[in-house]
């Protein structure tokens, strides 16, 4: 459920008609729900009632500061992916103690940075980085917390661009070596191993390749304390998806995933997080786009739009399925048509949809994509020196932008030339 709904035929960012911010800050632009981002934190927050949990928004998802102090506020911790998303986090106000890092390949630098400002835990993903976690926490003279991502070999069944738990990818280190792994951490003064960490993929839309992945997270965590390691917090990851279209076939609910996280770990007494980004961010969220120009083609029309591949890539990248709505309803009885859907950019991979049905749309007129919120801002990139679009974030009758548009100046002037030129 979110709150962009229509009133009277138009479309609503909670009490704020869509139209209206498109007229003060112009388009492409995203916009958040500020309700439905409490709403989605508090269903996971809710879900684990009953035991000891951090939720850990995900940030890598949409990092706005403003998202992140709202969500913060709310008493949700973050999950970083690098550096800058720790800086990030700490400017918007989050406690270091409230900061997971996690992520393939932290830097000496990226490491130092958290160590200094203070840190939850590193969920460590290879022995390389443990032993450069263990040099800079000597040099600071501190301890490290940390868990260890571990690989447990599960099919996500989702995307294989998002997959992160089978053993050819990336990710963790392979759930059979973990003794070994562990024993290795333990031998470093400055670490703390903590306990375990495990993140299979993105967008899952089952519950059971959770349902493996935390059974085999469960035994190892009994293993590992048969060996003498002091397991007291699981760190489960994010992952659980979230509909991109109204249809029937809605993945599990957070309440369902909470309850499978009590059944397969509840029995161990360990500390939980968990480490939702789409979840929370995506379906509060909308890109809106302005129709530049209908166009005919042979056999075909399409809708030339203002936004494109840019400023939300899903489709491009992922082939992923947005809604697309026009911001004022047509008519009741109105006949739809199908249009091919596209930006601007010079590239045929800049197509948001091929022959979806819309009403009757014209130059001028305001379209939204649902459920941008997650990984389409922070995607964005300015190909075709096309500015970064701003956001906005709606709180029931007000708004704010909570990124500017930048100028043409401001991107030219970031260039910098040679003396020989
Ligand atoms: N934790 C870790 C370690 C992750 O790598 C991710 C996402 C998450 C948590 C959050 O997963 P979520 O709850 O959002 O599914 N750009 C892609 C998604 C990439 C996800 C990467 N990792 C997309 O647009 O579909």
């Amino acid at each position: 459920m979110d709150h962009f709904l229509y009133r009277d035929g138009a479309l609503y960012a909670e009490d704020v008609p869509i139209s209206e911010i498109a007229a003060a800050v112009g388009t492409p632009f995203y916009v958040y729900s500020t309700a439905t981002l409490l709403r989605h934190f508090k269903l996971f927050d809710d879900a684990l009632d009953g035991t000891d949990h951090l939720v850990c928004y995900a940030m890598k998802a949409a990092s706005n500061q403003a998202i992140l102090k709202t969500l913060a506020q709310a008493g949700a911790g973050m999950d970083v992916v690098s550096g800058g998303e720790y800086l990030r986090a700490k400017a918007a106000g989050v406690p270091g103690d409230r900061i997971v890092f996690s992520g393939v390949g932290k830097t000496a630098d990226e490491i130092r940075t958290a160590l200094s400002g203070g840190i939850r835990q590193f969920n460590v993903e290879s022995e390389p980085e443990m032993e450069v976690i263990n040099a800079v926490a000597l040099e600071l003279g501190v301890v490290a917390p940390i868990t260890v991502r571990v690989n447990p070999d599960v099919d996500a069944k989702t995307h294989a661009k998002i997959a992160t738990g089978k053993s050819e990818n990336k990710f963790g280190i392979p759930i059979a070596r973990a003794s070994e792994v562990y024993a290795h951490a333990a031998s470093l003064p400055g670490l703390e191993v903590i306990g375990i960490d495990v993140h299979i993929g993105s967008q899952l839309t089952e519950l059971e390749p959770f349902e493996l992945a935390y059974t085999k997270v469960a035994e190892l965590t009994e293993k590992l304390r048969a060996e003498g390691h002091n397991i007291r917090r699981l760190d489960l990851g994010g992952g659980l998806g979230i509909p991109y279209t109204r249809s029937n076939d809605a993945p599990p609910l957070p309440v369902e995933y909470g309850a499978l996280i009590k059944k397969t770990l509840g029995h161990l007494d360990c500390e939980i997080e968990i480490e939702p980004g789409r979840l929370i961010a995506g379906n509060a969220g909308l890109m809106v786009s302005k129709v530049i120009y209908v166009k005919s083609g042979e056999g075909r029309d399409f809708l030339i739009l203002d936004g494109a591949m840019n400023d939300l890539i899903r489709p491009a990248m992922y082939e992923a399925h947005h809604d697309i709505v026009a911001v004022q309803e047509p008519a009741p009885g109105v006949e739809r048509q199908p249009y091919d859907i596209v930006g601007p950019v010079c590239e045929t991979g800049d197509t948001f949809a091929k022959q979806r049905n819309m009403p009757p749309l014209k130059s001028g007129d305001l379209i939204a994509f649902r459920s941008a919120g997650a990984y389409g801002a922070v995607m964005a990139s300015e190909y075709n020196t096309r500015p970064l679009i701003p956001e906005v974030l709606v709180n029931g009758d007000q708004f704010a932008v909570i990124r500017e548009r930048p100028s043409f100046d401001e991107i030219i002037n970031r260039d910098t030339i040679p003396s020989w030129l």
